[in-house]
Parts: structure tokens; C-alpha cells; sequence
């Protein structure tokens, strides 16, 4: 498959006196991009993005996206295809190595993962450093990290192969008992070990919700749904914590500080952070009793941001909403719970639906609009929502980083700016600054 193809095109760039010819770059997908690599060396000149709207940072064959047409694909496979018929582990698979798994290969990978859902038992008595009330984010990046200190032998194994899946199977195992045991923590729990009779899903609900007096057993409803949530976050191509995974990545730092940082970048409302947000206003609206329509006036007058709305990249649907509206749907009706949010959700987005502030901006409800519902049917805590997200991740974050760090053209990240601060001047000793 053409991951890249050059073609024989130039985009002409006129400054002042002087012209350029910039490379056209054209991708599988026949996107374009002009390759501007060589505009400092040749014109003294930098770009500048902000937020890098318009700007490509890498070549990427993991992730296609067409946010005009709200189309998402995994290494070429359609999401609605994946989600229908496929599972998160063999998804993790595919992101990572490239191809669905053949026979075996992911049986493999999830015996992997529960030999290493244990955690050292040194790294247990971390938990006990941290107040009942840190944040879960905040602990999972930090054991994430830690978790590094404990397997020095993988910080120089920098290279992930389908015959080494240590580092894969550590990471996708940790994420979810630190998880699981933060939440614990939280609640004044004590934690309950991994039970590898149990696949990836129903063992992350076992270690959350089993108590010393009582096994919980998941609906098979709830392990499929899920395991649908962390397949529908499994990757999003250059979004703020992928590119975050990239750049940490990019000075060869090792994957354990690189997801770690990850982590971090997802924990930000505009990002990852929005699903907690999100059913945080819905419930603030109940709560409250507060009129729709006002709420959406207040959101018009610049007051606040409709959380779980917009995107960079889809102007049109996301269709990982698309999914998991109608997943949500099916679960409370297979469940038999009837979530108080869900007609303020749907009422919020068939007034912004219609409105013109939303439909001239293509605001549309994102991926995390309809996540809080299914993840407070399954029972997970709201502190725990953005967690949840960077477990459905974890794979999207290996693979780029496995891609960037098996570049043979990679370079550090290392942006430029332009500088708007004082211009040089003198120096003042303290004693006679006025
Ligand atoms: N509510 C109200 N107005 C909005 C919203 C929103 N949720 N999102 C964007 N706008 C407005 C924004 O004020 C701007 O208006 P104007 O042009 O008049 O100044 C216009 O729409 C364009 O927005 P932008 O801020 O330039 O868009 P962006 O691409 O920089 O930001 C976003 C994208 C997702 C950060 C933003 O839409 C947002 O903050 N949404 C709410 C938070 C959220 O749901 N984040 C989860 C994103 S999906 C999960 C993930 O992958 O991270």
C-alpha cells in the first residue's frame, strides 16, 4: 500500500522579490500537503500556525481521518466495520503491527497481558502515597512513569516487533490495574489482583468493582460495551496527546516517560478531559433544572463551551459518536436503566442542531458526548472517565510512537517561534532598578 507518493508538483511561494518552489506532497488518500523542510534554509522565513491547524507534523499510516465526510479509519479499515466486528485487543493489533492478527497472535497478546497485569509489589505501596482525593489522571501518569523504574531492562528494548511483545503487553496491563487500583484507593478500598481467567475488559470491572465480600460478575452487555469504548478511543491520528506521545518519543525518551506524558496531555478538558466535563454540565442542568435553551444562549454569549462539542477535524459528524449514541441507546435498553441525562443530551444537541452558531461554526456533538452515558451505565465513577479514555489509547499511543521512533528521517521535535518579547537591552543592577 502507497503510504506516501511524491508527485512531480510544485506549489510557488512569492516573498518579496524572491520565489520559491515547494515540494507537493500527496498522501494515500490524495491529500495534500506543501512540504515546506527547506523554507528556513532557502528564505530565512519560518511558518506560523497557531495550534497547528494546517500543519502536518509526520507522514502516518495508522490513522486516516476525513473529517468533511466524518470518515475514520484504522489502517484502512472503516471504524464502523471495526466496531460491528471486531474486538479492542485485535484493534490494539492492527494499530500497532499493522494488519488484523492472524490466528493465535492475539491470544498471545492478552496471555501477555495477564502475566503482567500484577504490579511489583514495591510499586503498590506508591498508592499509599497519594491522598484519597488525587486526581486518578494524576496517578496514572505518575505510576505509569514509575512503572519504568521497576523494568530497566525495557527502557533500552526500544524496538516492538511482533515477537517482542513485552513492552506492549506491559503497558496495555499496567494502565488498567493502576487504574483499577487508584480507584480503589479513592474509595478506601482494598485492592483486588487481576484474575487472568478473565479477558482484558471483564477483568479491569473485576479488579474496579469486586469487593472483599463479594465478586462482581459483568453482564456480557457491559464487557462488550466496554470493550466498544476503548476501541472507538483506541486512535485519532495527531491529536494533542498522540502528537505529545510523538514529541516526547522524538528524543528517544523511553515509552514509559513517553505514555506517561501522554497521559498528562489527555487530562485537559479541551482533550481527553471533556467527557468528565461533559456529563458534569448534564448534570449541572438537572441538577439545577435549568432550561435547555438558556443553557445554550449562555454557551452563545460566550459564557462557557458546550462540552462534547466541536472538533479540529470533523466539521461535519464524529462517527465515533455516531457509535456510541445508538451503543448507549442499546445498553440502557438492554439494562433496563433509565439515565436522567440522556433526554437532556438529546435535547441539547437537537437545539444546537438547529442552531445557526453551531451549524455556521459545524459544531457537532464529539466523541465524548455520548461516552459519559455509556460509562455511567457501565457504573464508572465520573473521576474516572478521562482514565477510561487513556486506557482506550494506549495502543494508539504505541503505535505512533513505534512509527515515529522507526523513521529512518525522524528528527527531534523542535518547533520554532517568532519571538515577541523585548529586544536586547542593558542590564540594571538591583540597587538601582527605580
Ligand atoms: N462550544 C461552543 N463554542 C465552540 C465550541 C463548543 N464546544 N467549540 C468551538 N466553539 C466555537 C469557538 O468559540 C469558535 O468560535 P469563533 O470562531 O466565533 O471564535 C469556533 O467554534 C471554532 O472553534 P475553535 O476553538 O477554533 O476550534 P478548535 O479546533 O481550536 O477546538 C475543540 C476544538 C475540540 C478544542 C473545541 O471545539 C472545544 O473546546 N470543544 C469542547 C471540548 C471538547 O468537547 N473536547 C473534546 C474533543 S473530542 C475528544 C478528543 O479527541 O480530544
Amino acid at each position: 500500500m502507497p503510504v506516501q507518493e511524491v508527485m512531480n508538483q510544485t506549489a510557488k511561494l512569492q516573498l518579496g522579490d524572491k520565489s520559491i518552489d515547494l515540494p507537493v506532497v500527496v498522501g494515500s488518500e490524495n491529500e495534500h500537503a506543501v512540504d515546506i523542510s527547506k523554507l528556513r534554509s532557502e528564505t530565512g522565513y519560518i511558518t506560523l500556525d497557531n495550534g497547528f491547524g494546517n500543519t502536518g507534523a509526520c507522514r502516518s499510516a495508522i490513522t486516516y481521518i476525513d473529517g468533511e465526510k466524518g470518515i475514520l479509519r484504522y489502517r484502512g479499515y472503516s471504524m464502523e466495520t471495526l466496531a460491528e466486528n471486531s474486538t479492542f485487543l485485535e484493534v490494539s493489533w492492527l494499530l500497532i503491527f499493522g494488519e488484523l492478527p492472524k490466528p493465535g497472535q492475539v491470544e498471545d497478546l492478552a496471555d501477555r497481558i495477564k502475566e503482567h497485569s500484577l504490579l511489583h509489589q514495591d510499586m503498590r505501596h506508591h498508592f499509599e502515597g497519594f491522598p484519597a482525593t488525587a486526581h486518578p489522571m494524576a496517578v496514572l501518569s505518575a505510576m505509569i512513569n514509575a512503572s519504568s523504574c521497576y523494568h530497566p531492562e525495557l527502557l533500552e528494548n526500544n524496538s516492538i516487533d511482533e515477537s517482542s511483545l513485552e513492552v506492549v503487553a506491559m503497558l496495555m496491563a499496567k494502565v488498567s490495574t493502576i487504574a483499577a487500583f487508584s480507584y480503589k484507593k479513592s474509595i478506601g478500598d482494598p485492592q483486588r489482583y487481576p484474575d487472568p481467567s478473565l479477558d482484558y475488559c471483564s477483568n479491569f470491572l473485576h479488579c474496579m468493582f469486586s469487593k472483599p465480600y463479594g465478586r462482581y460478575s459483568a453482564e456480557p452487555e457491559v464487557v462488550r460495551a466496554l470493550d466498544l469504548f476503548l476501541m472507538l478511543h483506541a486512535d485519532h491520528e495527531q491529536n494533542c496527546s498522540t502528537s505529545t506521545a510523538r514529541v516526547v518519543g522524538s528524543s528517544e525518551a523511553n515509552l514509559f516517560a513517553s505514555m506517561s506524558a501522554a497521559v498528562c496531555a489527555l487530562w485537559g478538558p479541551l482533550h481527553g478531559g471533556a467527557n468528565q466535563r461533559c456529563i458534569e454540565m448534564l448534570e449541572g442542568i438537572r441538577r439545577d433544572g435549568l432550561d435547555v435553551k438558556k443553557v445554550v444562549e449562555r454557551v452563545k454569549n460566550r459564557e462557557f463551551k458546550l462540552m462534547g462539542f466541536g472538533h479540529r477535524v470533523y466539521k461535519n459528524s464524529d462517527p465515533r459518536a455516531t457509535i456510541l449514541k445508538k451503543a448507549s441507546d442499546d445498553l440502557l435498553k438492554k439494562l433496563g436503566v433509565d439515565d436522567p441525562l440522556l433526554p437532556i443530551a438529546q435535547e441539547l444537541e437537537d437545539v444546537a442542531r438547529h442552531d445557526e452558531f453551531f451549524l455556521s461554526r459545524n459544531l457537532y456533538p464529539n466523541v465524548d458526548f455520548y461516552s459519559g452515558i455509556i460509562l455511567r451505565t457501565i457504573g464508572i465513577p465520573i473521576e474516572m472517565f478521562t482514565v477510561m479514555f487513556a486506557i482506550g489509547r494506549m495502543p494508539g499511543w504505541i503505535a505512533h510512537w513505534k512509527e515515529q521512533h522507526e523513521n529512518p528521517n525522524g528528527r527531534i521535535a523542535r518547533p520554532r517561534q517568532v519571538y515577541t518579547g523585548s529586544p536586547e537591552r542593558d542590564y540594571v543592577a538591583a540597587g538601582s532598578r527605580g
